[in-house]
């Protein structure tokens, strides 16, 4: 379990525990975390009441969370130096949420793009939650006071709001929670589909080859990336405009590799597709498969699992309720006599 520092800054960020993550989610997100986590105080939440704002099966969707927190720890975020907690388990996400529910506008929900998109594609099942979905997201945040989030360019208008609506309610009453910056990594933060290069890499894409699961096997990998739309140029070269497909595979190289861009684009120089392509698929497999293999020795030790989940739900729980009792004091709900 982490020691609580003064002096350190926080960290939080998320993840839901629905479908399968792909790179993108690890590249926009985990992989930075285990960056981040020696230098700030960090929690990491698998946000399953984010989940549930679309129709889950329930014995897939505890499994998913299950697998997600061994996931994190595969990645390499450590249990011993970060809170990792599943989001349900602290109920001060629900009671802050409602709280800032009469801070935000409908208007504002309404206009959020994921809002938008979301509600055409589950057209039958725009329930409350779907809309409200930021606002969770913004409880999140603040319960912790954070002072950074790192995420995916996707969530940067949630992150938006979540500034909105603790400035409103820092200036209605007083300095109460923390304004967090995103953190958006300059190269990773928006990874595209491999058949439809200049849409984002989605965890939901009905396309199987569109995105890379971090689940995937190796065939399964180097088969995606060996049919990822490219262009009918030769040149391995980093223009996302003219050269999409191309640049989101040098971009999934960089990062697997660590290499920046331009040393990417040295490495194919003169070079054609299918060596460019194979060449992806095998930088990504190998980074792919020993987080398989601790993800999976992980899932073996349920009680392990259970054990950093129990001790992070706790220690999430004490930081939460400190801000969430501070924002009860200060709406004037009663307070009783201790
Ligand atoms: P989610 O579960 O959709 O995605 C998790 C993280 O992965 C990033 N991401 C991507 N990054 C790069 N390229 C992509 N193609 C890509 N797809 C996804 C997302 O930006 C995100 O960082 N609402 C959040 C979860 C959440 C959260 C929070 C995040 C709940 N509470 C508080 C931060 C802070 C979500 O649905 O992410």
């Amino acid at each position: 379990m982490q020691e609580i520092s003064q002096k350190k800054k926080v960290l939080y960020s998320a993840v839901q525990p629905s479908g399968d993550l792909t790179i993108g989610n690890y590249l926009g997100a985990i992989k930075n975390w285990v960056a981040l986590q020696e230098e700030y105080e960090c929690f990491y939440a698998m946000a399953d009441m984010h989940s549930i704002t679309v129709r889950q099966n329930p014995a897939t969707l505890r499994q998913k969370t299950l697998e997600l927190a061994a996931l994190y720890i595969a990645c390499g975020v450590n249990p011993e130096k970060c809170t990792l907690y599943v989001q349900s388990t602290v109920p001060c996400h629900a009671e802050l949420t409602w709280v800032l529910n009469t801070f935000t506008y409908v208007g504002e929900m309404e206009r959020m793009t994921q809002f938008k998109d979301k509600s055409s594609k589950h057209a039958d099942n725009i329930n409350m939650g779907l809309m409200d979905y930021p606002v969770l997201m913004a409880a999140d945040i603040l319960l912790y006071q954070a002072d950074v989030v790192p995420v995916g360019v996707d969530q940067k208008q949630h992150l938006e709001i979540t500034r909105d609506i603790a400035n409103r309610f820092n200036n209605i009453y007083s300095p109460t929670f923390k304004v967090p910056e995103p953190i958006i990594m300059k190269v990773g933060a928006k990874i595209n589909s491999l058949q439809e290069p200049e849409k984002k890499m989605s965890k939901s894409d009905t396309n199987v080859n569109a995105s890379v699961f971090l689940s995937d096997d190796r065939d399964a990998v180097m088969r995606k990336f060996k049919r990822a739309v490219t262009d009918s140029q030769t040149s391995v070269r980093f223009d996302p405009t003219q050269k999409p497909g191309v640049s989101n595979l040098l971009t999934i190289y960089s990062v697997f590799s660590g290499k920046t861009i331009e040393e990417a684009e040295r490495d194919f120089e003169g070079k054609g597709y299918g060596d460019f392509k194979l060449a992806v698929g095998e930088v990504v497999a190998d980074a792919l498969a020993p987080i398989q293999a601790e993800q999976k020795r992980l899932l073996a030790d349920k009680g392990y699992l259970n054990e950093v989940l129990t001790a992070g739900a706790s220690q999430a729980y004490r930081a939460a309720r400190k801000t969430l009792a501070k924002v009860y004091r200060k709406v004037g709900f009663y307070q009783l006599d201790k």
